[in-house]
């Protein structure tokens, strides 16, 4: 990069956990592929990061890190109520993911989020060095760039929304739309993951917020405001580095051996309730019902992520999940052979991608899905163009992978008719579509949408 001007990212997570206790505790690097593309970016731009450190209470003092800063943001209890599971995770969340659990509107949970988006853009303003580049992330984080410009006039702001921007039918809901929406337009550049969803926010933005022009130019206060779409990659070098070692391939022969010789058909996500995790388990229990598929040729593993569990909606699809796996194992499983394999764990990279290495199917189902990197992730560890990918159309990623098996998941018949088929696809199809899957994700990796992202703020 030419010009290096100083990068401080603001997110509601920091890059780092806490790891260990008292003298011998320390931190260590977050796993996931957003984290290990951007820390080298500001690591070269001497930067910093802003973030919670997922605790209540005073936040640790600012530290440095492998070549950049780490400022953690406090957040009482309270704060992590209101406005990490309140506003953040009860209200937009499911407003931006269509509504497949009802949002809740509460004033308090708004004056909540206020008030955090106000600490995250005073801390910021007050380390900042004159002129630098500023990069906010995320749903948490969106009147962060207004309140940030009415501090800073000399920063170049950008903001990236990792989910979806919901089009104008369900946003219109939200009691404080206008205020989310000028909150994001003191951006200089707003970046989405699909081209709807910039469209959606203009639109919006025309409507609710006063801003003219369209997607390419809109204006705001005076200002041109970029709006664009940004698809987030992963980090396809290191995975498939990872995914061609000899430990990974140790990890894989062994968990093969405890399988038996069966189909593995996958499934990873974080336990969310917008992922599918229950509609992809009824899919597979019919097939073995009609008997389309036995459980001595195939088996089911899936991973979920504990996620937000002090949110019922949670809860209860953790609960939904468990009961339907029990109920799959006690109808289709034997002694020394379960038909559905389910950790509620988060797994360690290396096994992640064995088990990767190891799926005959892939079930990427969600009801909708900013972009969901699981898939891209998958694709890009089948070095020897094996495998089947069935990929939700509601996913940010079913716009790049064309050539998936792509499924609507509200549709049960369809779901379960195309796992049959992805179970039995022919090798000769099954290499034609995942060669064309694996050359259009190392086509862009996560690096490119970094770098992409800040050519465009730099401008
Ligand atoms: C999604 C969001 C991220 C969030 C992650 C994990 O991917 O876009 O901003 O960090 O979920 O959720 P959590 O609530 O644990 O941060």
């Amino acid at each position: 990069m030419v010009n290096k001007r100083q990068l401080v990212i603001l997110a509601n997570r920091l890059p780092v956990r806490r790891v260990g206790r008292g003298g011998k505790g320390g931190w260590r690097l977050s796993p996931g592929g957003l984290v290990s593309a951007l820390t080298p970016i500001i690591s070269e731009r001497n930067g910093s990061w802003l973030g919670w450190a997922g605790t209540s209470g005073r936040a640790p003092a600012p530290f440095q890190f492998e070549g950049f800063r780490v400022h953690p943001v406090s957040l009482s209890q309270r704060n992590i109520k209101e406005f990490y599971y309140g506003f953040s995770n009860r209200t937009l969340w499911p407003l931006y993911h269509d509504a497949v659990q009802k949002p809740e509107y509460h004033r308090a949970w708004w004056a909540s989020y206020q008030q955090v988006n106000w600490r995250f853009a005073k801390s910021a303003a007050s380390i900042i060095t004159k002129n630098s580049l500023v990069w906010v992330h995320d749903y948490h984080l969106q009147l962060v760039p207004s309140m940030l410009r009415s501090l800073r006039k000399d920063l170049r702001i950008g903001f990236f929304l990792h989910v979806p921007f919901p089009p104008s039918e369900l946003f219109a809901q939200l009691p404080w739309r206008r205020e989310i929406l000028q909150g994001m337009l003191g951006s200089d550049v707003v970046g989405f993951q699909t081209r709807g969803g910039a469209r959606n926010f203009a639109l919006l933005a025309r409507r609710f917020a006063g801003a003219t022009g369209k997607v390419g130019e809109l204006r705001f206060n005076g200002r041109d405001v970029k709006l664009d779409a940004f698809p987030v990659s992963v980090n396809v070098g290191w995975l498939e580095k990872m995914a061609n070692s000899e430990s990974v391939h140790k990890t894989t022969a062994r968990l093969q051996k405890k399988l038996g010789d069966r189909k593995v058909i996958l499934g990873v996500d974080r336990m969310d309730y917008t992922k599918g995790i229950d509609i992809r388990l009824r899919a597979f229990q019919e097939l073995l019902e009609r008997g389309e598929v036995s459980a001595d040729e195939c088996v089911l593993v899936q991973t979920a992520v504990p996620s937000r569990e002090r949110v019922s909606t949670y809860s209860d699809l953790k609960e939904r999940v468990e009961m339907l796996v029990g109920h799959i194992n006690s109808e289709f499983g034997d002694v020394g052979r379960s038909a559905v394999h389910y950790f509620h764990r988060n797994l360690p990279p290396e096994e992640l991608v064995a088990f990767y290495r190891l799926a005959d199917v892939m079930l990427v189902t969600p009801l909708r899905d900013g972009m969901n990197l699981i898939a891209k992730e998958y694709v890009v560890t089948r070095t020897d163009d094996t495998g089947v990918l069935v990929l939700s159309e509601f996913t940010g990623s079913a716009l790049e992978l064309k050539t998936a098996l792509l499924v609507n998941p509200h549709d049960i018949d369809g779901l379960s008719a195309t796992l049959r088929r992805a179970i039995q696809m022919p090798q000769g199809e099954m290499r034609r579509r995942m060669r064309r899957l694996r050359e259009v994700v190392r086509s862009h990796d996560v690096f490119d949408w970094g770098n992409k992202f800040l050519r465009a703020l730099e401008e």
